[in-house]
């Protein structure tokens, strides 16, 4: 048997765990940050927490006996991606980056494309306006100095600890979003600017394709740069390095 760690928390990775499942051979452990409640899983051996670090995660690797580790963290998720980079370089095991593609601006797209959730800031305080924020929660309070604006932000279950925004329009849902419904969502929230981070992926492109429609800018965050090494953009290819093991 190979004993394979994926490192999940996206929608592709628990269909990428499910399809490392069915690979004869292969014993797939799927391992969440535990941050999200009733997350999607994959079916397989699932753990959840973080490792503790870098120290952590390599005496995890050891510990458990993988064999090998496909990151399929989400694109912004560079801390846990600098630590399996470098626990795999310190352990000797095979590792692959599982990133979906960046999306790319289509026709009748206006995109800002910034580098940093700090430079979206600093673009909407010039630029007065209703904001719809899809950048995740954590990062939301950055927005909070940005007395000019009133924001839409989106949640998966209602906010416990309130919202950091005084401002603010909180809606509850959970995606996949199609484009009627983001349309919709966009239009009777009067919202002037869309902020969201290059995730790529079919679940949340909706909101793109909407802004699109309603000729709505969108301040885009790019990634931030993937650790070195091998790249698989596409499930197939994920499962063809696995089964070359
Ligand atoms: N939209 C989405 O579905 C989604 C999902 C995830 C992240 N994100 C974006 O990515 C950014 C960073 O997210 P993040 O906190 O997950 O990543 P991170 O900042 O890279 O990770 C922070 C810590 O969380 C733990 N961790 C993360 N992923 C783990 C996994 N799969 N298994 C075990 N532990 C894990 C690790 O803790 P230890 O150091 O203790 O091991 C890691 O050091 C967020 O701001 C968000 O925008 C989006």
């Amino acid at each position: 048997m190979v004993k394979v760690l994926i490192l999940g928390g996206t929608r592709d990775a628990v269909n990428l765990a499910i399809a490392a499942s069915a690979l004869p051979g292969t014993d797939v452990i799927y391992s969440l940050a535990g941050v999200t409640q009733n997350p999607n899983l994959p079916g397989c051996a699932v753990r959840s927490g973080g490792f503790g670090g870098l120290e952590g995660l390599k005496a995890y690797l050891i510990d458990a006996e993988i064999d090998a580790v496909i990151d399929a963290t989400h694109p912004f998720a560079a801390e846990i991606a600098a630590n399996v980079f470098a626990a795999c370089r310190g352990t000797g095991l095979p590792r692959l980056k599982f990133l979906r593609p960046p999306w790319v601006p289509q026709s009748g797209d206006n995109w800002i494309e910034v580098g940093l959730v700090a430079d979206a800031v600093s673009y909407l305080r010039d630029h007065s306006s209703t904001v719809f924020l899809t950048i995740g929660t954590r990062e939301i309070a950055a927005f909070a100095c940005l007395e000019n604006c009133r924001f839409l932000v989106r949640y998966i279950h209602p906010p416990k600890d309130g919202v950091p925004l005084k401002n603010c329009e909180v809606v509850v849902d959970r995606g996949p979003f199609l484009e009627p419904g983001e349309t919709e969502l966009l239009r009777s929230n009067g919202v002037q600017y869309l902020v969201s981070k290059n995730s790529g992926g079919d679940g949340a492109a909706a909101k793109l394709a909407a802004a699109r429609r309603l000729g709505i800018p969108v301040i885009m965050i790019n990634r931030p740069a993937p650790p070195a090494g091998g790249i698989a953009e596409a499930q197939e290819d994920a499962i063809a390095w696995l089964q070359k093991l």
